[in-house]
């Protein structure tokens, strides 16, 4: 396979400034330690992948990035700023969005207006002063822009009951668009997708990285593998290794956690794709 020199993280900060970095977090759930001293840091411009078996702690650690959950022990730096007792509705002004594994869009509102709410949710200060119509007037013209971004503009007026499960998933991303976000937090944005609608998501992620820092949680290897930059793998907790997609395909500690010891059976266990090649392009 074709070597490829990827940049130290010093020479990262230059081109892709540091947007979010976790430092050495845990979360126990009682004698349940989800995730045990996990570093992670994510750079505008770049997409971070962040991988394992189900019940590893990938949720569990967005849900600490976001807010959802307070840290039992680390740090949490946002744009430099410790935001580690910030809540989530904070952390959301600040420039921090996240999607959820299980859907939250309101199914009887329209797309326009699922993503107006979102907007509206970042204007919390202009309340104070706007009056109600040109506030509305804003949000209306940023919802309309993530639904563009996102290429639900012609939805926009559609129940979001009426959209196919792939266009609900974009829809998540065009409200945290909406929000503003810098940085983005994916929970299994391309769950239960079909390979057409995956193949979409794919390319607004990548088109989203240019400006944002995203840090996507991805069972299907193929996608993650099309738009990652850097991918930590988990397992029970803990990272395993952080490293470029190559290193990880390559990295014989994840194919042992992944695959199984015995390498002459690794072509018929291939179900996280690691040694299946990107059909993405
Ligand atoms: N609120 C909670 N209370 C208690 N235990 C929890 C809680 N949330 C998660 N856990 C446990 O923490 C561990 C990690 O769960 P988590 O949801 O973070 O895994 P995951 O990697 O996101 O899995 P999946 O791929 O299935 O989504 C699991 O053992 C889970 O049961
Ligand atoms: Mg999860």
């Amino acid at each position: 396979m074709k070597q490829v020199n990827h940049p130290t993280i010093d020479q990262l900060t230059d081109t892709h400034p540091v947007a979010l970095k976790a430092i050495n977090i845990t979360k126990r759930f009682g004698g349940l330690v989800a995730n045990n001293n996990l570093n992670i840091t994510l750079h505008i411009g770049r997409l971070h992948a962040l991988l394992g078996p189900n019940g590893a702690g990938k949720s569990t650690c967005i849900n600490m990035l976001s807010g959802d959950l307070p840290v039992s022990e680390g740090r949490i730096e946002l744009f430099g700023k410790d935001i580690t007792s910030l809540t989530a509705t904070q952390r959301s002004l600040a420039g921090m969005g996240r999607s959820y594994q299980r859907t939250n869009i309101m199914l009887d509102f329209t797309v326009l207006e699922n993503a107006r709410l979102a907007a509206q949710s970042r204007n919390q200060q202009a309340w104070k002063w706007l009056s109600l119509a040109m506030n509305q007037k804003a949000s209306v013209e940023k919802a309309m822009q993530s639904l563009e971004r996102a290429g639900l503009q012609e939805k926009a007026l559609r129940k979001a009951s009426e959209l196919s499960h792939g266009e609900q998933r974009q829809l998540e991303i065009a409200m945290v668009l909406a929000t503003d976000a810098k940085v983005l937090l994916l929970d299994e944005p391309l769950a239960g997708m079909g390979s057409h609608e995956s193949a979409r998501m794919v390319e607004l992620l990548n088109e989203l990285k240019s400006s944002h820092a995203i840090l996507l949680v991805e069972h299907d290897m193929d996608a993650v593998f099309a738009v990652a930059d850097d991918v930590t793998v988990m397992v029970n907790g803990e990272v395993l290794e952080t490293g470029s997609p190559e290193v990880i395909r390559n990295s014989p500690q994840v194919k042992i956690a992944y695959l199984g010891e015995d390498e002459g059976d690794t072509q018929s266990r291939n179900d996280l794709g690691l040694v299946k090649e990107a059909v993405y392009v």
